[in-house]
């Protein structure tokens, strides 16, 4: 009943706010079609994220975690014409489902993909000096969120957002005993949110399309 109902809720929403988008809808049938899972975030959280990144007027922004690029065109959709957007993809079968998709919506030259496991490529964009960045977007593997945090908040400046994720993970993320290392990744990584005085943060649980969990959300109070 409630799956259901949060489903025909977004649904609502979705076709009363969300103004329907031909390369957002074909992203998600090219995806689905190229066999990747249907993880990427709903309509309305996508929007949710372009809002974001308005109210930020951010002219650079990070993903980490692209899958077929639907919340990449989400959030480049947000940038002014001279913005930039790098989202990080470890599976080279996703990144080219990406690359087709953000092609697509006519974002080729806003948004660049870096195939490789994030741990990985985040010190190379250090080395080359890219960043900082207006908003960081965490959306990969779980279990490195606290690395990923860690990195968002060193490629931020005074002022940076950083939002994550399924932070909520059905109501998991309370539970200390919890031995799902994408709970631990999550439980670990709020923790060190929760320690450290760089920025301030909160948690906001969601239902909808997508079932139950949240998304973090935080501002750097000064530059790292
Ligand atoms: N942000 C996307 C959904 C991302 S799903 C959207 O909402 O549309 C998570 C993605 O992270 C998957 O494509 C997965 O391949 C990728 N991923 C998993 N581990 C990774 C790693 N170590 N480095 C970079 N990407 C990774
Ligand atoms: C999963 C990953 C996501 O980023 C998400 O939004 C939903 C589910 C997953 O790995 O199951
Ligand atoms: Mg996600």
């Amino acid at each position: 009943m409630a799956q259901d109902q949060w489903s025909a809720v977004d649904r609502y929403i979705t076709d009363l706010l969300v103004s329907p988008d031909r390369a957002l809808e074909r992203a998600l049938i090219e995806s689905g079609a190229a066999g990747l899972p249907a993880i990427s975030v709903s309509p309305n959280q996508g929007k949710l994220l372009w809002l974001l990144a308005r109210a930020q007027r951010a002219r650079t922004i990070l993903e980490i975690g692209t899958l077929g690029g639907y919340s990449t065109i989400w959030l480049a959709r947000a940038l002014p014409a001279d913005g930039r957007l790098i989202t990080l993809e470890s599976n080279p079968h996703h990144a080219e489902v990406a690359r087709t998709n953000i092609a697509r919506a006519g974002l080729e030259r806003v948004v660049s993909i870096r195939v490789g496991k994030a741990l990985e490529t985040l010190p190379t964009l250090a080395v080359e000096g890219v960043g900082p960045f207006d908003l960081t977007f965490i959306d990969a593997d779980k279990p490195s969120n606290p690395e990923y945090f860690e990195w968002a908040l060193r490629l931020s400046h005074r002022g940076s957002v950083i939002v994550v994720d399924n932070v909520v993970r059905n109501g998991a993320v309370m539970d200390p005993a919890s031995t799902d290392p994408n709970v631990l990744g999550v439980r670990r990584m709020n923790d060190r949110i929760a320690a450290e005085p760089r920025v301030s943060a909160t948690a906001i649980q969601t239902v909808g399309s997508k079932g139950y969990d949240g998304f973090a959300i935080m501002i750097v109070n000064d530059d790292p």
